[in-house]
């Protein structure tokens, strides 16, 4: 996180226990609805189509419990969307009896686009829901087709773009989805726990709502009836950590400063010259596919472990993660390993850290 973030998180916790907590979420009203403008900013849409949620799963349950599933419908989505999103398809089809379409992925990856055409004339989904950057690999979704091709289907579209937020452009009126869900944690560099999710007016106005709305989202008018509120506020809680939600305005404002197309590009660029040298390290293999891959890098040491190669660049300094095979059943079967390692750079790493990664991946190779 920038000191910006930290900063703004740090003071309204000293304002909270200066003032009590509710005092000063009123005593800041008006930077706390800043959020709602900065992050309308951010996505391409008004302040009232954001809700703030606690992380980007959290943003993904409230779009799709809004809903209404009944047998036989379809959710159509792709073999490399996030974990947690297709154990949710499972659920709803154990709960519901919602059938579960994964269109075909091109061998050179990503979702093929001529088979989402085609199930989307067999299947007539009631929702489209892809993950736009798979925690898992580089793979960039073309997400943007998909949204032209759901709307003139009329169909609901659903992404994911918890890796994406922060990491390149977003603009929802091109994307043409009802609902992104997004978390501030990862390329926003927001704080943990904290994310949010745009809802179109196309949703707004279909009356879809969270399945456990609150006080928050909603007016209760008569002993058995309540009203929703009529913008994105209606997905949100009443209780919030609005530290977290200065946090993530501070994160976004911090982005909105920069040039956010400087930012994609060097990000892809410092992840590109990582992908070049590590497929030249003998025993190394890289796994990212797609036709542009984005800022996560992941790859895989032969005759070595993930945990020691995630050790061995924490003792260098170097933060790195582990993607094991159960993140991502459908996409590892066809990799062929059990783990990849997860590096990504952001625009703020320089060339010559990067190299010190790759010094450090040579010799943890040398040395297995
Ligand atoms: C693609 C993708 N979607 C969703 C999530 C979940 O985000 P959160 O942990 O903020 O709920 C992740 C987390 O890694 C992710 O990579």
């Amino acid at each position: 996180m920038p000191d910006c973030v930290v900063r703004a998180i740090q003071e309204h916790i000293a304002l909270e226990s200066r003032e009590g907590g509710y005092e000063a979420a009123a005593l800041k009203a008006g930077e706390i609805d800043g959020f709602y403008t900065s992050a309308g900013k951010l996505l391409g849409c008004k302040p009232t189509n954001v809700a703030f949620t606690a992380n980007a799963t959290d943003s993904f349950s409230r779009a799709i419990s809004s809903i209404d599933f009944k047998v036989g419908d379809v959710i159509l989505t792709s073999n490399e969307d996030y974990v947690s999103n297709q154990i949710t398809y499972l659920s709803l089809k154990k709960r519901f009896g919602i059938r579960v379409v994964r269109a075909k992925s091109l061998s050179s990856g990503g979702m093929d686009l001529n088979d989402v055409d085609k199930c989307l004339r067999n299947y007539s989904p009631k929702l489209v829901s892809i993950t736009h950057i798979p925690t898992n690999s580089g793979l960039v979704q073309p997400v943007a087709q998909i949204g032209k091709m759901c709307q003139d289907a009329g169909t609901l579209y659903l992404i994911d773009a918890c890796q994406s937020v922060g990491q390149m452009r977003l603009n929802v009126e091109d994307l043409q989805c009802d609902f992104l869900s997004a978390t501030a944690r990862k390329f926003l560099r927001g704080p943990r726990g904290a994310g949010f999710l745009y809802v179109s007016d196309r949703a707004l106005g279909l009356g879809l709502e969270p399945l456990f709305i609150d006080m928050r989202g909603a007016d209760w008018i008569t002993a058995d009836s309540y009203t929703a509120k009529p913008g994105a506020q209606r997905f949100e809680d009443w209780e919030f950590a609005y530290a977290l939600v200065l946090g993530t305005k501070a994160a976004i404002d911090y982005l909105l400063a920069q040039d956010m197309g400087k930012i994609e590009r060097q990000i892809k660029y410092l992840s590109h010259y990582a992908r070049n040298a590590l497929q030249k390290i003998p025993g190394v293999a890289t796994f990212d596919k797609g036709e542009s891959p984005g800022g996560i890098v992941t790859f895989h040491v032969a005759g070595s472990d993930a945990q020691s190669i995630k050790q061995a660049l924490s003792n260098m300094g170097i933060n790195v993660s582990i993607s094991n095979r159960d993140s991502a059943l459908i996409d590892y079967q066809d990799k062929g390993v059990d783990w990849t390692i997860r590096a990504s750079p952001h625009y703020f790493n320089t060339l010559e850290e990067m190299d010190y990664f790759l010094d450090g991946i040579k010799r943890i190779q040398a040395a297995s």
